[in-house]
């Protein structure tokens, strides 16, 4: 073996790291290797600059519980969370598109009746959610189920008001039709949490912390793929720089603001003027399904 320089020792370490039996574990771990040891060939940190990346790994570590996990929101800024999604889901094009699962889905939504209120007074205008699930036939899914979340009108989700009852959120099913309806209000722009060390980065960036206005989905359905998803306001000025990268064209939806006296989905006069979003979501069969589930998520 060659003594180390600095010539030589990328080849020392990868050749040390041939010896892990497990075939998949040394792939990733060689791989890392070498693209660790060329990106600190081409920054050529000092070592004042090393300690710092240790120091701020290791308050994301120590920022990171069951919950508020900081690492997560790191893959998230840097795209890896959505190339990760991307990668698990190449669905054909005419499947609703999967996007990150985010840190705010709860376990334990209430099921709720068809066109049922998930917001129950949260702050925020008056929405409705109502369309259907196909599949790759445009034939409804009946009995699907729809887990429903998203923050209030004041960008606030259930887990950052500390309530012990279910906020925004709860579970729907698909009529014989296929078809749902939900009552809530209008989805507002919200920024990732800036005081961590994510923040502590981001603020010296320039770059937006902001989340454009989308409602999370996660729909199930007998002989179908599982659907993570977000849909996402057309006309939010945050939805060309969304801070996790998580937008893919398919979700930007239109949200139509109907005066009041308009008839809702669920067949009543609005007695104000309302939000209205249609969308029809088609699942993927699971015998064409080609990728695992999901891998990560973000806020
Ligand atoms: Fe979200």
């Amino acid at each position: 073996m060659p003594y180390v320089t600095e010539m030589t020792i990328t080849d020392i370490v990868l050749e040390r790291w041939m010896a892990v039996p497990d075939p998949r574990l040394r792939q990733i771990m060689r791989s890392m290797i070498a693209h660790l040891h060329a990106f600190v060939r081409e920054i050529e940190p000092t070592e004042e600059e090393w300690m710092t990346a240790i120091e701020w790994l290791t308050r994301t570590g120590k920022q990171s519980n069951d919950k508020r996990q900081e690492f997560i929101l790191a893959s998230d800024v840097v795209g890896v969370s959505m190339l990760v999604d991307c990668i698990n889901h190449r669905l054909p094009g005419e499947v609703t598109p999967t996007t990150v699962t985010g840190p705010f889905h709860v376990h334990d939504s209430p099921e709720l009746a068809d066109g049922a209120d998930i917001a129950r007074g949260a702050p925020g205008e008056p929405c409705y959610i109502t369309g259907s699930v196909r599949n790759l036939s445009g034939a409804p899914i009946a009995g699907a189920t729809l887990d429903i979340w998203q923050a209030d009108g004041e960008g606030l989700y259930d887990a950052q008001r500390g309530s012990d009852d279910p906020w925004m959120r709860g579970i729907f099913k698909s009529g014989d039709d296929g078809r749902f309806v939900v009552q809530t209000v209008l989805p507002v722009p919200y920024s990732i949490p800036m005081d961590g060390s994510v923040g502590e980065v981001m603020s010296r960036t320039g770059i937006s912390p902001m989340r454009p206005s989308h409602i999370h989905f996660l729909i199930e359905a007998h002989g179908h793929r599982r659907l993570i998803t977000h849909l996402f306001k057309r006309s939010c000025p945050y939805i060309e720089t969304d801070v996790v990268y998580g937008v893919k064209a398919p979700l930007i939806a239109e949200f139509k603001l109907m005066p009041a006296g308009s008839t809702t989905p669920k067949g009543k006069i609005a007695e104000r003027p309302c939000w209205l979003l249609e969308y029809d979501f088609v699942l993927q069969p699971v015998e064409n399904a080609s990728a695992a589930a999901p891998a990560s998520a973000a806020a």
